[in-house]
């Protein structure tokens, strides 16, 4: 059933319309650096960014259902990619403590986040001031969309203004994505952690 809901998840993310290739090219992780897959569900962009950090690099991929991170660990077996590790998720805590982080990437995930406040301020004391947070949602412009219809969408303003107030600031606003925002962020350079 997983294996399924894995299959289906990677069949939309590569399709032509998600364009994959040109987010991973926008954000362009260099061989090396440390990456967060939030919510990698069946692995496809974890699988890019692990090709790209290479052998010297790393990526979290990292889920609430353990059933899909098996999936993950199994594909990227046979695909020859080592340098990925599978990471389980309570639904409200980041779970990875690794303060080399370079990119932390959240595709279609950002509105199953229960207390994003929290959630994002708890990771803000971790990140460095060049780690790139990537944010990828439904924004609901389609109002005829299904995401729209049950509610899984964030608006784009709605995003900025809660990552402000979680402590980041927008850096590039991405606008080739057909029905979601791309918007990246960084720490505020005067943040102060209480
Ligand atoms: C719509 S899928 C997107 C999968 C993948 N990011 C992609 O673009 O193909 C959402 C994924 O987020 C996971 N998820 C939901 N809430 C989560 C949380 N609080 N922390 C981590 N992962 C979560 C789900 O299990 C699912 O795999």
């Amino acid at each position: 059933m997983s294996d399924m809901k894995a299959r289906m998840f990677n069949k939309k993310a590569s399709s032509a319309k998600s364009k994959s290739d040109l987010i991973v090219r926008t954000l362009s992780p260099k061989p090396g650096q440390h990456v967060a897959d939030v919510g990698s569900g069946g692995g496809h962009f974890s699988f890019l960014f692990a090709r790209l950090v290479g052998t010297e690099g790393k990526v979290y991929a990292i889920d609430t259902d353990r059933f899909l991170l098996e999936f993950v660990k199994n594909d990227a077996e046979k695909k020859g990619l080592y340098n990925i590790e599978n990471v389980l998720a309570e639904e409200n805590s980041f779970p990875v403590r690794d303060e080399n982080l370079d990119l932390v990437f959240l595709r279609n995930v950002y509105h199953h986040l229960p207390d994003r406040l929290n959630y994002f301020m708890d990771m803000s004391t971790l990140l460095k001031k060049e780690t790139k947070v990537a944010i990828i949602d439904y924004d609901g412009r389609d109002r005829l969309s299904f995401h729209r219809l049950f509610g899984h969408y964030v608006p784009k303003a709605m995003i900025v203004d809660e990552m402000n107030d979680a402590g980041y600031r927008l850096l590039e606003d991405h606008t080739f994505l057909p029905q979601q925002s791309f918007l990246i962020f960084s720490l505020f350079e005067n943040k102060t952690i209480n």
